[in-house]
């Protein structure tokens, strides 16, 4: 332990190690006990001020308790302002304080303890790379590419730093060149960190964008071998296990039947709403945002999400939404969504999945003319007014409106019918 222990802690090593053992031991009231006594009596003690923030953190976990977690939170940053800790205790605190930090959806938080990490040590390269991360982690993918860019200044050959860049230059600024070159060395490393499902993913999407479409398929293969996809065609990233997945689903297989009907007695209702909320005037449609489309317009006008009711656009479609609130699996499908989608003539949304496995996906018909197409995997149809289609968006899809009038069709996702009770309730939301 001599590379965590400096001049004061040495003299103290026993009592030190004695209170570490309680904690190895898993005994958390006795070293907590046995930390507090040694800070009482050396209040600059590095090693006593990690060892209860570490017991703090245990303790939270056994007893579920944010309190917990906030007072180890609490103590490990106290090592960090401590003077004389030595440089690997210093890391160990303030890598296991960040984590804790956004474990406890701090992640602010976390991102100041990696910078003051990097400040410290400007030439571990491995703390840059997670500094980068922490911005990622919520969602500041602006500061994230700069940290990695600088990285690569000084570490021309990081595979991680390559992959992250990659990433975003990809989803963020849709600069696909440059996004296939860093996200395939960086994954050519194999560095770990860097075969991870996103950079396959959002490889493999650029290249098909680029018209390079047989490189794709590769590495979606590969991705599949690898295990990070369910397979080359079904490529969501948040997935419950051994669930049946099929591209196009029947009414039948799905057991939804009775709110299917419920829906397709009153499409012409549902077409309404629908229809009112066109005049872009008056009218609540959002233009799609996930930069899907090579071209054409498709907005959406969204009802029910991650589980929730949207109340402000219910109460201009209530005879919608008081259908669905009928429908227990889809108004409380936390991973989808129920909405109206409408597509102008000449729309080409690119080949891609939806972000999981949990949500099976129908589309209510509601006005349809001549010319739009969807294609799941290698099989393509289309809509007809007051029926249904069925699929199972997580995987590869990709649209087309090939005609001269505007589709419109309402969303429903449904929670996947395999799942069960514990499982819908358990589920993160997406
Ligand atoms: C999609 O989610 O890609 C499309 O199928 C949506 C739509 O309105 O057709
Ligand atoms: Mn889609």
């Amino acid at each position: 332990f001599s590379s965590i222990t400096n001049d004061e802690d040495f003299k103290i090593r026993d009592e030190l190690d004695e209170a570490d053992s309680l904690f190895n031991e898993d005994k958390y009231e006795e070293s907590i006990r046995k930390y507090d006594l040694i800070i009482r009596a050396h209040i600059t003690s590095p090693r006593a001020y990690y060892g209860k923030g570490l017991t703090l953190d245990k303790l939270g976990f056994k007893h579920m308790s944010n309190e917990f977690l906030e007072r180890a939170i609490d103590f490990l940053a106290r090592v960090l302002d401590l003077e004389n800790v030595p440089d690997e205790l210093y890391k160990m605190a303030g890598r296991k304080l960040a984590d804790r930090q956004q474990f406890r959806g701090w992640g602010g938080d976390a991102i100041k303890t990696f910078k003051k990490l990097s400040e410290r040590f400007p030439d571990d390269l491995s703390l840059k790379n997670e500094y980068g991360v922490s911005y990622m982690m919520v969602g500041q993918n602006d500061k994230a590419r700069a940290v990695f860019q600088e990285v690569l200044a000084k570490h021309p050959n990081s595979g991680f730093a390559k992959v992250h860049l990659g990433f975003i230059l990809k989803a963020k600024d849709n600069k696909l060149e440059e996004a296939v070159q860093l996200l395939s060395e960086g994954i050519e490393s194999q560095e770990p960190g860097t075969i991870d499902g996103r950079f396959f993913l959002h490889l493999g999407d650029s290249l098909i964008r680029l018209g390079r479409e047989a490189e794709a398929r590769k590495y979606f293969e590969e991705g599949e071998k690898k295990g990070l996809f369910l397979s080359a065609w079904q490529r969501s990233l948040y997935n419950v296990k051994g669930l049946t997945g099929r591209p196009w689903w029947t009414a039948e297989q799905t057991g939804y039947q009775k709110y299917l009907n419920l829906l397709k007695e009153n499409w012409k209702t549902i077409r309404d709403e629908g229809l009112a909320q066109l005049d872009p005037a008056t009218g609540s449609f959002l233009p799609e945002e996930e930069n899907l489309r090579e071209t054409g317009d498709w907005k959406q006008f969204t009802l029910y999400q991650q589980g929730r009711k949207n109340a402000k656009n219910c109460e201009k479609a209530p005879k919608t939404c008081a259908l669905i609130d009928q429908i227990p699996d889809a108004k409380g499908c936390k991973r989808g969504q129920v909405k109206f989608s409408v597509m102008s003539p000449g729309i080409h949304v690119w080949p891609h999945v939806g972000p999981t496995n949990c949500r099976i996906r129908a589309h209510l018909g509601l006005v349809v003319p001549e010319g739009p197409t969807i294609r799941i995997v290698n099989d393509t149809r289309s809509w007809k007014e007051g029926q249904f289609i069925i699929f199972d968006d997580s995987f590869e899809h990709e649209v087309w409106h090939k005609g001269n009038a505007t589709r419109l069709v309402l969303i429903v996702d449904f929670w996947h019918p395999e799942l069960t009770e514990a499982q819908k309730r358990g589920l993160s939301a997406i």
